[in-house]
């Protein structure tokens, strides 16, 4: 009689690093439905090996340095958390013999191409950031779904949506870049997402909002949802001046069928109604 080992997510835990940040929140409450071991940074500091007695069926690992412009000052202590990190996460799916997600980003590209990156173009980082989660990438192993997303919001933590509505309720107007494009992604569809990942093959796959838009584009948006009432000035990527580079286009797409999903546009409705 052939022997099937059982369901891996149902027999061992699902583990998730980073379970404080906004991704890590929103993988929690996806899976809330399976035995999660959500672990903070205070809980298991990646950049160390994993605490004794983690016995994951699968590894949701969320936790990065995402502090792109700090990664520019400190890129020994992004990969550190970035590289290291995944690394250590790498050798416990090994030990337990657990499959692993590893959330990866557009910053991984150079951003010159004015049509969609897919999973096989070439990566070109041109930001420290950028860099430590690339080599993350390469770190996690055989085993693993690489998910690579973009500009990414919910309810928690920092993330552009969160610092819009403190500013448009301040202010009359704010200054935001519109010669950066790309694919706001909403955390509670990337972690519904997930799921759909592990009937996948292991490998590269990119997921994003559908649609596409700048970050000026995107403070409009926030604004007229939110029935804010302040102006969006538009300003060049040079005028704001910031450390890191970041691509001027960074729209993904899947050429391998993963999955699709909503319009930002929709998440940023959800986003906002989990707010309310
Ligand atoms: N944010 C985006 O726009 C974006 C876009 C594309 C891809 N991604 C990727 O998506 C994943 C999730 O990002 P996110 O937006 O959820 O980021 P986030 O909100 O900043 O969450 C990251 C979490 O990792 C934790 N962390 C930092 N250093 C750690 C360490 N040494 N050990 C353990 N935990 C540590 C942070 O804890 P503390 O806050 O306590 O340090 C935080 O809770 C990351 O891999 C990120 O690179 C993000």
């Amino acid at each position: 009689m052939e022997h099937r080992d059982p369901d891996p997510l149902r027999a061992r835990p699902v583990l998730i690093t980073g379970a404080g940040g906004q991704l890590g929140r929103a993988l929690a409450e996806e899976f809330e439905a399976e035995e999660v071991v959500a672990l903070s940074h205070a809980d298991w500091d990646v950049s160390e090996p994993a605490p004794a007695g983690l016995d994951p069926g699968l590894v949701l690992h969320a936790a990065a340095w995402t502090d792109v412009d700090g990664a520019e000052d400190d890129p020994q202590e992004a990969a550190a958390v970035n590289v290291g990190g995944t690394i250590h996460v790498a050798e416990l799916c090994a030990a337990r013999g657990a499959p692993l997600v590893a959330y990866s980003t557009d910053y991984v590209f150079d951003g010159r191409k004015r049509e969609p990156y897919v999973e096989s173009d070439g990566p070109n980082p041109e930001s420290a950031y950028g860099r430590t989660k690339l080599h993350g990438e390469a770190a996690a192993g055989e085993r693993a779904w690489i998910v690579r997303s973009s500009w990414l919001f919910g309810p928690t933590g920092n993330n552009f949506v969160r610092t819009m509505l403190r500013l448009g309720a301040e202010r009359d107007e704010v200054a935001v870049v519109d010669d950066q494009r790309g694919c706001p992604t909403y955390v509670g569809h990337l972690a519904a997402a997930t799921r759909d990942v592990l009937e996948l093959p292991f490998g590269i796959w990119h997921i994003v909002a559908d649609g596409e838009c700048t970050w000026a584009e995107l403070a409009e948006a926030i604004f007229a949802e939110a029935g804010l009432d302040c102006r969006v000035r538009r300003i060049t990527t040079a005028e704001l001046g910031r450390p890191a580079p970041r691509p001027a286009y960074s729209v993904l797409r899947s050429e391998k069928g993963g999955p699709t999903l909503p319009h930002w546009r929709e998440g940023l409705r959800e986003c906002l109604e989990r707010m309310a």
